[in-house]
């Protein structure tokens, strides 16, 4: 069997046990040439589009010995153990690998933090929202870090800042630790254990957060690769708001002048529209169109806060 072949025969077995995906790739075929690439220790950004002979021209260059046109009886079996093991778990495949990559960078992930994943992980990378911020925004915030992605990604992309990841959950602190750790910057990151804003004692320029936001009706009917994940890292309550409403509160007197937030939301725009209608909301673009993430200055929290106290006399 050579590795095309293998890929798609597992994909054929990922697709046929109706497997779900969402925590990295979309699709069978991409979900079974992570792992099969992954379990024969190759390259996760292989060009599969190419054929086998170029493939193995770029193989060869690091696996001298490594025969993409016939693979070895153990390496088909490692392979189809890790898929049958994928089927049988129904975990998300980055526990099995305990790897998982956003932006082109890795990180370390297990199951004691969700798989990171995050719409702002791309933000960050296109600079989406650099015209809010200015020369002297040095202070960042990723509020609920569980494996500290969003805070790594921000401590590279932003070599002048200071960041702090913080997350109410110990277990996803110790994963985000290991981040920190593999990318060298515990120097520039601090991690607080702090349910919402209350164990923060500094103010921020910017607070980017990726909050549970899943409302009741669709964790009720969640595959069982989301069920495999942290439950405090997805619910949100009725409407997915319990956490946002809090934050709305407790945030706007730690936001510098200028600060702003930048706030995923998921499939929750309805929801977040209905709760908050009166609050300035700036939509940002990503791969999953204008509806995931919302950026909200401290300008509008003010008047939002001036428009209510005024209703009120
Ligand atoms: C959707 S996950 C996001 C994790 C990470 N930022 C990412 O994008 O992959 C939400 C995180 O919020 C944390 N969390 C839940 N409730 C919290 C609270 N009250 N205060 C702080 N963190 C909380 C969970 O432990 C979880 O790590």
């Amino acid at each position: 069997m050579d590795l095309k072949q293998l890929i798609q025969a597992s994909a054929q077995e990922l697709d046929q046990a109706k497997v779900a995906f969402g925590h990295g790739t979309l699709t069978a075929h991409d979900e079974a040439a992570w792992l099969v690439l992954w379990q024969l220790h190759l390259p996760l950004d292989l060009d599969l589009t190419e054929d086998l002979s170029k493939l193995q021209d770029q193989v060869s260059l690091f696996h001298s010995d490594f025969n993409l046109a016939t693979l070895s009886v153990e390496q088909v079996r490692a392979c189809q153990e890790l898929i049958e093991k994928r089927i049988q778990t129904r975990k998300p495949a980055a526990y099995l690998t305990r790897e998982a990559w956003l932006q082109g960078i890795p990180f370390y992930v297990d199951e004691r933090s969700i798989v990171p994943r995050s719409f702002i992980a791309e933000l960050i990378a296109d600079g989406a929202f650099d015209s809010w911020l200015s020369e002297t925004s040095h202070s960042f915030l990723d509020l609920c870090t569980g494996n500290g992605s969003l805070a790594v990604l921000c401590a590279m992309a932003y070599p002048e800042i200071e960041v702090t990841g913080s997350d109410i959950s110990t277990d996803a602190l110790a994963v985000a630790k290991i981040n920190v750790e593999k990318h060298q910057l515990s120097d520039r990151i601090q991690l607080i254990e702090s349910d919402g804003m209350k164990g923060l004692s500094q103010s921020f320029d910017c607070i980017i957060c990726n909050p549970p936001y899943v409302c009741e009706a669709s964790m009720q009917i969640l595959p069982k690769e989301y069920k495999a994940e942290p439950l405090l890292a997805l619910a949100g309550g009725v409407d997915g708001m319990d956490f946002i409403r809090q934050l709305f509160v407790d945030l706007p007197e730690r936001m510098n002048d200028k600060a702003i937030l930048v706030l995923e939301i998921g499939n929750e725009r309805e929801h977040f529209e209905v709760a908050f209608p009166e609050l300035e909301a700036i939509w940002l673009d990503t791969s999953s169109g204008e509806d995931q993430v919302v950026l909200i200055t401290k300008e509008a929290f003010m008047k939002t806060l001036h428009k209510a106290k005024c209703d009120a006399l």
